[in-house]
């Protein structure tokens, strides 16, 4: 029963597709219900009530329209309702589509609005409240599997294909997606926020997204030269500095992120610091490699550097 609600249940929807999902499981789980109930009421009358034998002719009516006509119809109108579902969750996007790929262990996000430049994000999905969004999904290793119970889904990511899912949040939130196709040691640790927004407030933020962050001052500043000379950026990018990896997430707005790892440890500097120094520890086979040598107050100050990317 404590999967009934919160940010991560198909049972409590906050967006179009997952309440015709949540629909067609309430439909199906009633009727299952009542159908057991009405088995489970003969099998008494049989074996409790009457338990003598009952005639010919009464057991072919039974088998005739209890095991032929009654399944035959419900099914066949279970089957009606669930295909007229259908074509609305297959309707093209409005306009924002966000592509993204499953990884090892994390998702690689990028966004492509109809007017202005794509975005490169991770592990944290925005969308607007009340649009339609299409999602192009795919993966260049493994297949993993997008799903995110409060709005929709959940749909396959494929190496070498491209799968579609379009979904529509009606509530501002924070939900909770998951991958769910086991794809390696950090399977489980592989989950991402979703943040839906306000349309206005969400076009002002990926509008601001085009522009680096600011530069940062102080510990932040020495954070930077540090993740720079570490090498940091051979993997990781962080849009306005040299930094342009490819290779593990985008870091550009970390700072903004209320996760790390892809959800595996909140956003604070010392889970930042404890992920760099034991990396592996933390989130298994992941790429990148641990650097247990980094002096603690090195480690502080490169925490202090991404916590400032916002
Ligand atoms: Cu990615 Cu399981």
């Amino acid at each position: 029963m404590s999967s009934c609600s919160g940010v991560q249940s198909a049972l409590d929807p906050a967006g179009h597709e997952a309440r015709e999902v949540a629909t067609l499981f309430w439909v199906m789980a009633i009727g299952a219900g009542v159908v057991w109930c009405l088995v489970l009421g003969v099998a008494v009358y049989a074996t409790r009530i009457r338990p003598d034998p009952h005639e010919e002719a009464v057991g072919w009516r039974l088998i005739l329209w209890g095991g032929v006509v009654f399944p035959t119809v419900v099914l066949a109108a279970l089957l009606v309702f669930g295909l007229g579902l259908m074509p609305q969750l297959r309707e093209p996007g409005e306009g924002l589509r966000i592509d993204v790929s499953g990884e090892q262990f994390w998702w690689r996000v990028t966004y492509r609005p109809a007017d202005g430049p794509a975005v490169v994000s991770a592990n944290e999905i925005r969308v607007p409240v009340g649009e339609r969004v299409e999602f192009g999904l795919t993966s260049p290793d493994v297949i993993h599997a997008f799903w995110i119970p409060a709005l929709g889904g959940k749909v396959d990511m494929i190496p070498g294909r491209e799968n579609r899912l379009v979904l529509k949040a009606e509530k501002p939130g924070t939900y909770r997606g998951a991958c769910t196709e086991f794809c390696g040691a950090s399977h489980a640790l592989m989950a991402f926020d979703v943040v839906a927004i306000e349309k206005a407030a969400f076009s002002a933020w990926l509008a601001a997204q085009a522009t680096p962050p600011s530069p940062p001052e102080g510990e932040a500043a020495r954070g930077r030269e540090l993740f720079l000379r570490h090498g940091c950026g051979a993997c990781h990018r962080v849009a306005g500095t040299e930094a342009a990896g490819e290779v593990g997430p985008d870091l550009t707005r970390f700072g903004a992120r209320a996760t790390l790892g892809a959800a595996t440890l909140a956003n604070t500097p010392d889970n930042i610091a404890r992920f760099v120094r034991e990396t592996g520890a933390l989130k298994p086979r992941a790429k990148m490699p641990a650097y247990p040598n980094l002096p603690g107050e090195e480690l502080a100050a490169i925490a202090a550097y991404l916590g400032s990317l916002k």
